[in-house]
Parts: C-alpha cells; sequence; structure tokens
C-alpha cells in the first residue's frame, strides 16, 4: 500500500515555504496530495481555480504530488483519500497554539487521523501568504518567497484590484 499524505492549507498564494514541506513530505510519503480549501466563510485574495491553477504549476516537477481542493470536514477529506495522514508546516511557536488546537479537534472528530509537523527551511520561517501580499502591494518585489507564477499573478492581481483591502 502507497503512504499517501494530505497536505492542507489556504494556499493563498502558494510560497516557497509551502513547496519546501511538499518536498520534505515527499521525502517521507509516496504520494503528498496538497488539497486547497474552498473557504465558505473567507475571502481569499486568489479564487479556489487560481490557487490550484497556480499550485500544479509550481509542482509540475515534483513526482508523487496531485493538487486537489476540498470542501468541508478536512478528516473527511482525508478519509476519501484513503489515507489518515494529514501534514503541516510549523514555522514558529506562535503557530503552535493554533495547530495544536486543530490536531486535537481533528482527533476528536476522527481519532485515527495523524498530524504531522514538518518545520521549513529556516530562512522561510518566518515566511507567510499573508506578508508576501502585503510586500507585493506595497509595491516590493517578491521572487525570493514565491516562485514565478505566483509573483506574476500577485503582479497582475495588484495591478486590476488596489482595493486597499487588509489581509
Ligand atoms: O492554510 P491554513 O489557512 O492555515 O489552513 C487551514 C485549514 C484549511 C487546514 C483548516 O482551516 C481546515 O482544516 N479547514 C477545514 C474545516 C475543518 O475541518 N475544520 C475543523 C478543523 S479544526
Amino acid at each position: 500500500m502507497p503512504k499517501i499524505a494530505v497536505y492542507p492549507g489556504s494556499f493563498d498564494p502558494a510560497t516557497y515555504g509551502h513547496l519546501d514541506i511538499i518536498k520534505r513530505s515527499l521525502e517521507i510519503f509516496d504520494k503528498v496530495i496538497v488539497a486547497v480549501i474552498r473557504h465558505p466563510h473567507k475571502e481569499p485574495l486568489f479564487t479556489l481555480q487560481e490557487r490550484v491553477k497556480m499550485l500544479k504549476v509550481a509542482t509540475k516537477d515534483l513526482k508523487n504530488v496531485k493538487v486537489d481542493s476540498f470542501e468541508g470536514l478536512l478528516v473527511n477529506y482525508v478519509k476519501s483519500q484513503k489515507t489518515n495522514i494529514i501534514i503541516r508546516g510549523l514555522r514558529a511557536i506562535s503557530d503552535f497554539e493554533y495547530e495544536l488546537q486543530m490536531v486535537l479537534m481533528n482527533r476528536r472528530l476522527n481519532n485515527s487521523i495523524e498530524t504531522i509537523f514538518l518545520m521549513p527551511e529556516e530562512h522561510y520561517s518566518y515566511l507567510s501568504s499573508s506578508l508576501v501580499k502585503e510586500i507585493v502591494f506595497s509595491g516590493g518585489k517578491a521572487s525570493k518567497f514565491v516562485p514565478p507564477v505566483v509573483e506574476e499573478a500577485l503582479h497582475r492581481k495588484f495591478s486590476v484590484d488596489k482595493s486597499g483591502r487588509s489581509w
């Protein structure tokens, strides 16, 4: 049986930090499913289709990666993929409380699901999708932080949408 892991998230947008976690996961698992959430309440900067498309382009050279989307409970999606493993990246102590809450809640929802945390390369430990959006929105370059497909999309998005909303 191949070992499959689900790496869920908003990926709004995907950064090199996310790609680092995907590559580390591939060292451990036979297949990694990157699962992009369709947020019912939050309005992301990028549509679900845009987030999925950018991840597909960014991971096109990686074998054994599938980019998918989901809605509803994560534990149900994980089960539907015939696995019980969730991967999450942990950057700093500040991530810990939220992540612990999710692990324990997911465990209450389905006791057979396990979450594995991977730490990204330390120079990605301060990187977040929100900061990248702020940088590009404020006129900066994000090429050190996101793959080219994402940087182009950010510049395109902000050149047509200078709405000034905050992330
Ligand atoms: O990248 P993010 O925004 O930190 O990812 C959060 C995500 C998508 C993993 C989380 O919001 C999630 O699992 N949502 C699905 C709904 C769900 O199952 N909620 C209960 C988990 S505590």
